[in-house]
């Protein structure tokens, strides 16, 4: 290929597909190119649907449920702070996806998303317009986007799911005001959880907060149990669903996850990939995930810093 064929290539790329309510051009994101799929070594433990076929199931005996849940949940912390420190200008989605692969490894565990129903990658990064399961490439990130890094980890027979988003670089006002009020949502949701108390409650209150803000709330994607499994039982909507009325338990985990959008929050067509889901109006769209237990008295974030928790929950600890 030529050169001005290249080019002409990635000015298509490129191609304005007019201007954002924020005044910054709305551009749409193309698949790059996946790097070869990363290994694991033999030690690590697999969950089953990534096991060598025929092996064993594996025991666990390294504590209770709960223990090996918090692990889980603070492993799955320090990979995602470490991939959230190397977002910037120029940086591929693919490093990103080496530095959470070899995370999880130096921790003993297993990158959840690795082969689960056939994805090919340790972590998922979704830029701008994608709302959730984007796949790392060669893309390389551009001051302005943002990105969201999803990192889950299998460590102990047990999965721990967490994201956030990240600016690249400077950032418009309105995706600043996007990112930061997701997070909110996100928390007012989870300051609901109260055992007994019905599940429709953490969506009435990340969609009255993000609504508030004039964001849009995606219905498609919701929050999940977790545990031995990566998705089970129950489903969380991020939105007010009177059908999700069953009491929350104590000692069931399971994920808060709303991703909020700029403008429509309808999700377009999957890319050709099977995973990419993006807005169907290219508006941006960000995530943030925390996966909890609730208690007798409350809720355990197990994928927050302390500090995160003091400022949103108080404290908790008794004393
Ligand atoms: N971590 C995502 C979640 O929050 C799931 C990713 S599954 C994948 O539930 F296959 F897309 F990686
Ligand atoms: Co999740
Ligand atoms: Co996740």
């Amino acid at each position: 290929m030529s050169r001005r064929q290249i080019k002409r290539r990635q000015d298509r790329r490129r191609a304005s597909l007019g201007t954002g309510a924020s005044g910054t051009a709305i551009t749409r994101l193309r698949a790059g190119r996946l790097s070869p799929e990363r290994s694991v070594p033999a030690q690590i433990v697999r969950p089953p649907y990534a096991a060598a076929p025929g092996s064993l199931a594996p025991t666990f005996s390294a504590g209770d449920f709960l223990d090996r849940m918090r692990r889980a949940g603070r492993a799955a912390r320090e990979v995602l702070d470490e991939v959230g420190a190397a977002v910037a200008p120029g940086v591929t989605t693919d490093e990103l996806d080496r530095i959470a692969h070899e995370g999880y490894i130096a921790r003993g565990g297993y990158p959840s998303t690795l082969r689960y129903r056939g994805y090919p990658k340790s972590v998922c990064t979704s830029v701008n317009e994608v709302i959730c399961h984007g796949i790392p490439d060669d893309r390389k990130l551009v001051e302005g986007d943002i990105v969201n890094v999803d990192v889950t980890i299998y460590l102990d027979g047990v999965h721990g799911d967490c994201n956030a988003t990240y600016a690249v670089g400077a950032i418009d006002d309105r995706s600043a005001e996007l990112i930061r009020v997701t997070h909110e949502s996100m928390w007012h949701g989870i300051r609901t959880i109260r055992a007994g108390v019905a599940l429709h409650e953490i969506g009435r209150a990340i969609q009255r907060h993000a609504e508030g803000h004039g964001f849009g709330v995606v219905r498609t994607f919701v929050g999940h149990g977790i545990g031995s499994e990566f998705h089970t039982a129950p489903s969380v909507p991020h939105y007010f669903d009177p059908h999700a009325d069953e009491p929350i338990v104590v000692g069931r985990p399971f994920t808060v996850e709303p991703m909020i959008t700029m403008g429509d929050w309808r999700v377009g067509p999957v890319w050709s990939d099977g995973w990419t889901a993006p807005t169907l109006d290219g508006s941006r769209s960000a995530q943030f995930e925390h996966t909890m237990v609730p208690t007798a008295t409350g809720v355990e974030v197990l994928t927050a810093h302390p500090h995160e928790i003091a400022s949103w929950l108080g404290e908790t600890t008794p004393g």
